[in-house]
């Protein structure tokens, strides 16, 4: 019997990762029904396609910014490297543009199906029917708000509160802990701007002449940030800004427009701390415009498909796979843009 491609007995052997022999756990799922589950240690395994590649269906949110296109190309290239089949899906910055891309996925019964969520909530009912399919879901980048953790197999990414925290730590240490603070948030519910938020609050609470005067979302884009920024200089707590932290790189270069066209010196008049450390925020350091950036590593392409060969192996993988990241000022990008990869 087949279930997608997957043999009855592949598919035991998968739900026997914690070293149960496959006789037991077949008198097991016997007595189970026989519907496979997502999670750290009973996933079930990728099929055994004809062809012997392994199919990934990846629902990307777009192209809004410099680290989402690094993070495209990083999974793009490291499918090709491997020579896992991938079929990519470009959502377009829409949650149902993702969510019509999973159920074409499940159609098609790829191995294993990944993907950046744009927002937090509202995936319970997709990833049920992809429960329901037995197709494996990892999330990349950003992860998802369900109640059920088994809807997915792990979750692959940077820790964002934390990125927030270290934001505002490099803040208090600039300002001698007094600023006022202007925010550009990135996509509205999405979870980089849920938490980057929630990590710089955390930090500030504590330094009460630390204040954000100005918060508005620049949907992680930098003509959006070149806007806001715009508005919030024009507005009259303008010319009381000091210090402007952007929830990523693009929205401070748009909003470094911003201040030089109002008259002002970036990084001088008003400093930045922002998120991401693409090459071009390096470069705007050299250039003395920004002050610091928060490294958000977007390569995420080898960890991916690490953990969608150790499905396919049928060895446990952890439900949290957080990425390593660091944090440049000004006097260091000199140096570090020599080393970065994207
Ligand atoms: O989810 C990661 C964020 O999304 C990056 O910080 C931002 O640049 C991107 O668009």
């Amino acid at each position: 019997m087949q279930t997608h491609g997957l043999t009855r007995r592949t598919l035991l052997a998968a739900f026997c990762l914690v070293g149960v022999s496959l006789a037991a756990c077949e008198k097991k799922a016997e007595e189970k029904s026989a519907e496979p589950k997502a999670g750290a240690t009973d996933a079930p395994a990728p099929n055994d396609t004809p062809s012997g590649k392994l199919r990934v269906g990846f629902s990307q949110i777009g192209a809004e910014s410099d680290w989402r296109r690094a993070n495209t190309e990083s999974i793009k290239s490291e499918a090709q490297n491997r020579g896992v089949e991938l079929i990519f899906a470009d959502a377009q910055q829409k949650q149902e543009n993702q969510i019509k891309a999973i159920r074409s996925f499940i159609q098609q019964k790829v191995d294993v199906i990944a993907f950046s969520p744009v927002v937090e909530t509202g995936w319970e009912p997709v990833l049920k029917e992809v429960k329901e399919s037995g197709i494996p879901v990892i999330l990349t980048d950003r992860a998802v708000d369900v109640s059920d953790p088994n809807l997915f197999v792990t979750f692959i990414g940077a820790d964002f509160v934390e990125e927030g925290r270290r934001a505002a730590n490099w803040v208090v240490k600039a300002t001698g802990g007094k600023a006022m603070v202007a925010e550009l948030q990135g996509t509205p519910g999405s979870a980089p701007a849920i938490d980057r938020k929630r990590g710089f609050e955390e930090v500030i609470k504590s330094h009460p002449e630390i204040k954000i005067i100005k918060s508005q979302s620049g949907e992680f884009t930098r003509a959006k940030g070149k806007e806001v920024m715009e508005t919030f200089l024009k507005g009259g707590d303008g010319p009381r800004i000091t210090v402007l932290y952007a929830h990523n790189d693009d929205m401070a270069l748009g909003a470094i427009q911003a201040i030089e066209e109002a008259g002002k010196k970036p990084g001088v008049d008003i400093k930045i701390v922002s998120i991401d450390g693409v090459r071009a925020a390096f470069d705007a350091m050299i250039a003395g415009k920004l002050n610091c950036t928060v490294e958000c590593n977007p390569l995420l392409g080898p960890q991916l498909f690490d953990a969608v060969e150790a499905l396919a192996a049928k060895k446990p993988i952890e439900k949290r796979i957080v990425t390593k990241e660091g944090v440049f000022e000004q006097a260091q990008a000199a140096e570090a843009i020599k080393a970065r990869q994207y």
